[in-house]
């Protein structure tokens, strides 16, 4: 029996119920159902919260991603630097448009792309090879970053290298919304606003979550949002009349609905979500585990948002000891991400092989991810801990 879940909706919807019916029946009495009012609205709300011009709305974050990297010009013959360490999403999209991707590992720290390993590779310092052939850094015609487990990548770092080598970014800020960045100057930027266009998801696990599937694009650039509005509609500017073969990917109005409800809560989400990370921390520190157990980092030039709380552990044996111990116990906890994608099965071709990018493959045998969601009480988050400190006990003894 699940006594703690790793996530759990109803919670938070028993809190909002009322208004979330509501919001379902207006837009059933409106007769409105598809691109309406509250795609519209949404796609306001959300561009000017992460300070940008244009937000479109679309099915997933999955197409979010094709549909952004599409405008963005990126196509065959193609190679488009990301991370290995993520949801898949991040890499089939580049592979979908027929472009080639290039893996580059993660830093440890952080778990997000080591952007300085990318400037070396964009000044030809580090050669790379994909599937036998030796990648000109003239061809890497964009990046795709991963603000992963809702912590940013350095946005000033990525605005530098946007502005010195011309390239396209993509920010895959599907785990984010709502993350920061203090730059040197002391002003503050949020994920998603320093990309020529960026991504979220409203998956319902994701901080921001749909009860459904749901993803929305941000641009400051009125011609890829354009393409952006253009290529969820078939490729219609006008209806029935094609300029190319697109997609339906539309985000629907009765999730563009709930979203909105969802969204006036969204700090004081991510405000519990904070204090529930620090709880954490804390509660580790008490068990005498923050040198056993590594725990995400704090820094002061970021708001992290934790859409995870992710730790880790010496090695696989014993993360798959304590995994098993919470699973045993009732309490939910999860892998992110078991297979880097470089070693994917369907990216073989790419001629990656294990130990190429050491720090992925660490943190997919190491890390776990412990139960962590607005609602979640200190009492839980108490048994987690104590949970994790026995299973680590019983393996020494
Ligand atoms: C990092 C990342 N990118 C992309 C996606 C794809 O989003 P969706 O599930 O809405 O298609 C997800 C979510 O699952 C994700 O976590």
């Amino acid at each position: 029996m699940v006594k703690i879940p790793l996530f759990d909706m109803t919670r938070q919807y028993l809190k909002i119920q009322r208004e979330i019916m509501e919001a379902i029946d207006n837009v059933l009495s409106s007769g409105r159902v598809i691109l309406g009012e509250n795609v519209r609205s949404l796609e306001e709300e959300l561009s000017e919260f992460i300070g940008v011009k244009y937000g479109i709305g679309v099915a997933n974050g999955s197409d979010a991603l094709l549909i952004a990297l599409r405008a963005l010009g990126v196509k065959e013959e193609d190679y488009v630097i990301t991370t290995p360490y993520t949801f898949f999403a991040t890499a089939s999209c580049i592979v979908r448009l027929g472009a080639t991707p290039i893996f580059v590992d993660i830093d440890p720290d952080t778990y997000n792309i080591n952007l300085r390993t990318v400037e070396n590779i964009l000044e030809g310092k580090i050669r790379v090879k994909v599937n036998d052939k030796t990648v000109s850094p003239k061809k890497i015609k964009a990046i795709i970053p991963v603000h992963l487990f809702g912590q940013t990548v350095d946005l000033e770092k990525l605005e530098n290298l946007k502005r010195k080598y011309g390239l396209k970014i993509l920010e895959d800020a599907a785990q984010s919304i709502g993350s920061m960045w203090i730059y040197d100057d002391g002003s503050m930027r949020k994920s998603g606003s320093v990309g020529d266009a960026s991504i979220v998801s409203f998956f319902p696990t994701k901080n921001l979550g749909a009860y459904g599937d749901g993803g929305m694009i941000f641009t400051d650039n009125e011609e890829i949002a354009d393409t952006c509005r253009m290529l969820r509609t078939h490729g219609a500017k006008q209806k029935y009349f094609h300029e190319v073969v697109g997609y339906n990917s539309r985000l629907d109005e009765l999730q563009a609905a709930i979203l909105r409800i969802k969204f006036k809560y969204l700090d004081e989400y991510t405000r519990k979500r904070i204090e529930i990370a620090r709880n954490y921390s804390k509660l580790f520190e008490t068990e005498g585990l923050s040198k056993i157990v590594r725990l995400p980092n704090f820094f002061d030039d970021q708001r992290h948002v934790y859409h995870q709380y992710v730790v880790e552990f010496e090695n696989e044996t014993v993360r798959e000891h304590v995994r098993g111990k919470l699973l045993k116990e009732g309490i939910g906890c999860a892998v992110y991400y078991p297979l880097p994608l470089h070693l994917q099965r369907c990216f073989r071709n790419l001629g990656y092989k294990e130990g190429d990018l050491p720090n992925s493959e660490r943190a997919s045998k190491t890390t776990l991810a412990l139960p962590i969601f607005p609602e979640l009480e200190f009492e839980e988050q108490k048994m987690v801990v104590s949970t994790i400190a026995d299973a680590l006990k019983s393996l020494n003894s």
